[in-house]
Order: structure tokens, then sequence, then C-alpha cells
């Protein structure tokens, strides 16, 4: 599955060059008959959508603008909240749902939302357009989430930290993470509120294992300086000096490196877990007519390459789309089973908290 995932992702990279780069083919007259074709009116949308926003605030203030600019009649409101708390917000507000669309975050949050019965089906023309249906589209006949992004998980290690510390290399292992050196040097999110962080427990769990992973946990956690909520707060935290390292996608790393931070980037060998970035409807959803709007919008090749304008550097689902950093995703991916992270989020969430976190809270 992996490999296959970097296969198509370079695959689809070369479409999209060789496209980009195609001369362009020459006019063909119209046979002087032929009746002129009936052009479709844009739909006059109007109202409020309120989107649940959980990618980075800047790109969520981008789409937004964007979206109005292309609906003029649409005004849309968004929160950004992490993958956790959207759940919770969404589980909360069941019956009476306060958002119409919620766009972004790993999909094993909308696999769990979807299992509470939080998601609307819809069938998008876009879905047609999604480079591996098979793991990036809700294999249901009524779909209720799809993917719209990629990211790898990496290591964000301080420079400065490095230079000062001769000895000291920057982690390319999971185990490197546990090792004495790092006491009270690693920041990361909690996995109740992120999804980040949850992504990296459950990659912790399938490449150890059950008990070895959780095992593993409790020694990562004492290590652990702070747990923050959002999943990309921790590249801020590492490249302001506050600790060592940070765990944390490579792409909100690489942002924060553009941004000026002297950080360095690592992947661990064994490989690394990875996110698709969902979006579904909300069940329920007051304006089913815009978040369609939106959701139709969202997997458009031309809206995905709008990432990289607001500095969002995942990988890109929709065929001939250019995806702004493929490197990023040309590391060692493991067989992330998303099926199996999202249908124990909760269960795995509570255990973290009850048996680990709190644990480390306390110390
Ligand atoms: O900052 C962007 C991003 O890393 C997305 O790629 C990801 O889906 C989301 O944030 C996860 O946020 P959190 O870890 O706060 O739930």
């Amino acid at each position: 599955m992996r490999s296959k995932l970097m296969l198509i992702l370079a695959l689809v990279a070369l479409v999209a060059l060789a496209l980009a780069c195609a001369p362009a083919p020459a006019p063909t007259a119209a046979p002087a008959t032929a009746a002129p074709k009936p052009t479709e009116a844009p739909k006059q949308l109007k109202g409020e959508l309120n989107l649940l926003c959980t990618p980075q605030q800047i790109w969520c203030e981008g789409m937004k603008k964007e979206f109005e600019a292309k609906y003029p009649g649409v005004t849309v409101n968004f929160v950004r909240l992490s993958s956790g708390e959207s759940l919770t917000r969404l589980r909360n507000e069941k019956a009476n749902p306060q958002f119409d669309i919620w766009w972004g975050g790993p999909i094993d949050s909308f696999i769990a939302a979807k299992k509470e019965g939080l998601l609307e089906p819809y069938k998008s023309p876009g879905h047609a357009n999604i480079i591996d249906p098979k793991l990036m589209l809700d294999n249901d006949p009524n779909p209720q989430w799809v993917g719209i992004y990629v990211g790898s998980l990496g290591f964000a290690t301080n420079e400065n930290y490095l230079k000062a510390h001769s000895g000291f290399k920057a982690p390319t292992s999971l185990d490197d993470l546990i090792k004495p050196e790092l006491k009270g040097q690693i920041v990361i999110a909690h996995p109740a509120s992120s999804g980040t962080s949850y992504t990296f427990l459950c990659t912790v769990l399938q490449i150890k294992g059950e008990q070895a992973g959780w095992e593993y946990m409790k020694k990562f956690a004492a290590n652990v300086l702070m747990w923050t909520k959002s999943g990309a707060a921790p590249a801020q935290n590492v490249g302001k000096g506050e600790a060592a390292v940070g765990v944390v996608f490579s792409h909100d790393i690489v942002a924060e490196m553009e941004r000026g931070l002297p950080l360095k980037l690592t992947f661990p060998a064994e490989g690394t877990g990875y996110e698709i970035g969902g979006m579904g409807i909300v069940k329920g959803a007051k304006h089913p007519d815009l978040a369609k709007a939106w959701y139709d919008w969202a997997l458009e090749a031309k809206t995905q390459e709008l990432g990289k304008k607001y500095t969002a550097y995942q990988g890109l689902t929709i065929k001939g789309a250019q995806p702004p950093k493929p490197e990023l995703l040309q590391v060692k991916l493991i067989n992330y089973n998303f099926d199996y992270c999202g249908g124990n989020k909760k269960a795995f969430v509570d255990k973290f908290s009850n048996e680990i976190a709190a644990a480390s809270l306390a110390k």
C-alpha cells in the first residue's frame, strides 16, 4: 500500500508535469452548422456557510477568502479546531449541528465520526478524480468522507540545540525518541485534541504492536516536556528553543523552516506514519447546498493547488494537481491502517489519557 501510494503520487506528479509542458492542441474549426453550446449559468449561491476547519489557520483564512471570491453571495464563517476537539464538538452538537462541513484533519477522525453517525453521505462529481479512491475515499456506496491531502510525520530538531550538544544527533528512529538524553526535551500535541499526535500514537502501535507499543508510549511520555493542543504547535516550540525535538507533520515543519525557524527535519528510518486529510458534510447541516458547493470545489485540482499560496505543503489527492513538495512523501511510509486507527480512536485516546498522559502530567 505504501509503495503503491508513493508510485501513484509520483505518477500524478509526472502526468501533471507532462500536461503542463505539452504544446497546446491546434484549435479545430467548428463546423459552420454546429449550434453554439449552451453555457451553464453559474449557480447563484447565497447565504452563510459554517465551516469547521482543522488545517493551519492561515490556510483556513485563505480558503475562506478564495471561496467567497468564487461565490460573492456567500459568507464563510469558520472556526479552526484540532481534530479531536472537532470530533468532540460535532458529538456535542449532534442534536443541533452548528457546522455545515468539516474540512481537514486526518481521516482517522472522520472514520470515527462516521461510526458515531456525525456525517452526511454525499456523492460528489469530484470523487471521479481522486487519485487512489480505494485509499482516499470512503468505500461505501454512500460515501461520508473523502481525502483532500496527504502528509507524512517527521521529527523537528532545533539546529542550535544540535550545535550546542556535539554528541547529539537528530532522531532517525522511534527508539531515538526514548533515549534518556532526550528527557524533558520533546514536545508533541496530546492525541485527545490533535490528529497529528493521534497519527503518531497509532503509528507506534502499528510498528511495535499494541503491547510493546503501549510500553513504548510510557517511555516516550517520560521524555515529553509538554503536550500541546494543536499538532503543528510543537514545531514553533522547538524552533524557539523551548525543547530539542518535536513530532509534527513534515509539511508543518517545512513551513516553519521557511518562516526562519532553525529546524532540522528527519524521519524514522523504519518508516513513518502518514495522514490523509479528510472532508465530510456534517449530519443535519443547515446549509447543505453551500456545503456541497465547498465539497465539490475542494475536489478541484486548481483549488488543491491553492494550498501552497498559504504555506500548506501537503501532498494532493486530485488527478492533475501539482503537489507543492512531493519529496515529503518520498520517504519510507508505513502501511498505515486507517480503518484500524479510525475504528479504535476513542478506545486508544481514552487509554492514552488514563494510563499515559495522566502519569506524565503528574510527574
Ligand atoms: O497544520 C496542518 C495540519 O498538520 C494538517 O495537515 C493536519 O490534518 C492538521 O494540521 C492536524 O491538526 P491537529 O493535529 O491540530 O488536529
